[in-house]
C-alpha cells in the first residue's frame, strides 16, 4: 500500500521519540573492592560532621559549655571560611592530652557504650576537633588551673604539627580554625557563592545565649569593635531574650509551662516563652532545647505555625522558645551526624494514649496541645 504524502510528518516525529534499542551490555568483571586510605575516610567523615562554618562554631561552643565555661566569645572572618575563633574560660585541656586531642574517637566524655544512655555532655563521639583538622588548620591555646603558663599547638589531619609551645594564656581554652575547607574545592566554592554563614552563626549564638543564661556569650566579626551578640549572665530568661532579641520581642511574650499529670513519676517538664497576638514578624523563630541540647524539629515547627495561623488574625509568624527536660535514658542523642536531632522514647501513659510506646510523635502531640491551649486561652 502506498503511503499518503500527508502521513510523512507523523512518521518523522515518531522516529525522533523512538526509544533507542540498547545493545546487550558487555558483561564486565566486577570492580575490585579495596580498602580506602585512612586519610580519605577521615576527610569524608569530617565533611559530614563539619558541613559548613556554622557547624564548626556549634561544635566549638558546645565543647566550651562542656568545659563549664562562664564566658564564651566567638570571632569570625569571611563567614568563617578564613577564621573561626572560640575562646572560653573553662577548665582547659591537660598538657598530656594535647598529643591525642585531635585524633578521631578521643574524648573525655564517654568510656563505655552504656555511658551514652545517660550522657549529659553535648559531646560524646570524640570526632568534632578531629574533623576540623581534616578540613582546616586548627590551633589550640589552653591553660589549666594552677599552671603558670599555657600551651599552644597546631594540628593537621588529626596530628600535632609540632610539640606544644609554652605561651602566655588566660584561663580556659582558645581554639582557632583557619582556612576551613581549603582542601574541599567544591564545598568551598558552594559556600563562597552562597550567602555567607555569619548571620547563621549570629542566630546560633543568640539561641545559646537565651538558653544558657548562666553563661555570657559574644560574637563579632574579626576587626569589628561591636559585637552582634552580647549577653550577660542573668537569672531571668526574659531579660536574656530582651538583651539578645530586643525589647520589641520580649514585651510580646507569654510564659508557658507544662509537665506530665503524674508528679510521682514525673518525666516531662517543659518551660518556655511564646509570642502573643501583638507580636509581628514575617518569619518564625523556633528555639528548641531538649535536655539542654539545641535541636531542630521540623514537624513541631510546622505544627506551631498552623496553630498560630489559625489563631492570629494577620499572617504573622510566632516566636517560640521551649526547653524540655526528659529523663536522660529517654533521649537518644546519637541519631544525627551533626547532633541536630535527638530521638525520644517515652511511655505514653503521660499522653493518655492507649499504645505502649510513643516516640517523638507522642511528645510532639503533647507539646502542640500545650501550645495550642496557651495560644487559645492567652490571647
Ligand atoms: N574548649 C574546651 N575546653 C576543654 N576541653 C576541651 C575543649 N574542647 C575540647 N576539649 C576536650 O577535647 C575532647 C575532644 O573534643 P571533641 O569535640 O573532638 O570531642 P567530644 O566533645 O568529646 O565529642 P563530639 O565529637 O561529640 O563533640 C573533649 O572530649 C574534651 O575533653
Ligand atoms: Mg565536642
Amino acid at each position: 500500500m502506498e503511503i499518503e504524502s500527508n502521513e510523512y510528518p507523523v512518521l518523522v516525529e515518531m522516529e525522533e521519540e523512538e526509544i533507542p534499542v540498547h545493545t546487550p551490555a558487555v558483561v564486565k568483571e566486577p570492580p575490585k573492592i579495596h580498602r580506602l586510605d585512612e586519610s580519605v575516610v577521615n576527610r569524608i567523615a569530617a565533611g559530614e560532621v563539619i558541613q559548613r562554618p556554622v557547624s564548626a562554631v556549634k561544635e566549638l561552643v558546645e565543647n566550651s559549655l562542656d568545659a563549664c565555661s562562664a564566658s564564651i566569645n566567638v570571632v569570625v572572618k569571611d563567614g568563617g571560611l578564613k577564621l573561626i575563633q572560640v575562646s572560653d574560660d573553662g577548665h582547659g585541656i591537660r598538657y598530656e592530652d594535647l598529643p591525642i586531642l585531635c585524633e578521631r574517637h578521643t574524648t573525655s566524655k564517654l568510656s563505655t557504650f552504656e555511658d551514652l544512655q545517660g550522657i549529659k555532655s553535648m559531646g560524646f563521639r570524640g570526632e568534632a576537633l578531629a574533623s576540623m583538622t581534616y578540613v582546616g588548620h586548627v590551633t589550640v591555646t589552653t591553660i589549666t588551673k594552677g599552671q603558670l603558663h599555657g600551651y599552644r599547638v597546631s594540628y593537621r589531619d588529626g596530628m600535632m604539627e609540632h610539640e606544644p609551645k609554652p605561651c602566655a594564656a588566660v584561663k580556659g581554652t582558645q581554639i582557632m580554625i583557619e582556612n576551613l575547607f581549603y582542601n574541599m574545592t567544591a564545598r568551598r566554592k558552594t559556600l563562597q557563592n552562597s550567602a555567607d554563614d555569619y548571620p547563621k552563626i549570629v542566630d546560633l549564638l543568640s539561641r545559646f545565649a537565651i538558653h544558657h543564661i548562666n553563661v555570657s556569650f559574644s560574637c563579632r566579626k574579626h576587626g569589628a569593635a561591636r559585637s552582634d551578640v552580647h549577653s550577660v549572665v542573668t537569672s531571668s530568661r526574659l531579660d536574656a531574650i530582651r538583651s539578645v532579641y530586643g525589647v520589641s520581642v520580649a514585651r510580646d511574650l507569654m510564659k508557658i509551662e507544662a509537665s506530665d499529670n503524674d508528679p510521682s513519676s514525673s518525666v516531662f517538664e517543659m518551660t518556655g516563652f511564646i509570642s502573643n497576638s501583638n507580636y509581628v514578624s514575617k518569619k518564625i523563630t523556633m528555639v528548641l532545647f531538649i535536655n539542654d541540647r539545641l535541636v531542630e524539629c521540623g514537624a513541631l515547627k510546622r505544627a506551631i505555625e498552623i496553630v498560630y495561623a489559625a489563631t492570629l488574625p494577620k499572617a504573622s509568624k510566632p516566636f517560640v522558645y521551649m526547653s524540655t527536660v526528659l529523663p536522660l535514658e529517654h533521649v537518644d542523642a546519637n541519631v544525627h551526624p551533626t547532633k541536630r536531632e535527638v530521638q525520644i522514647f517515652l511511655a505514653v501513659k503521660y499522653y493518655n494514649c492507649s499504645c505502649l510506646l510513643a516516640n517523638d510523635i507522642g511528645l510532639l502531640i503533647h507539646l502542640i496541645s500545650c501550645i495550642t491551649s496557651v495560644v487559645k486561652c492567652g490571647f
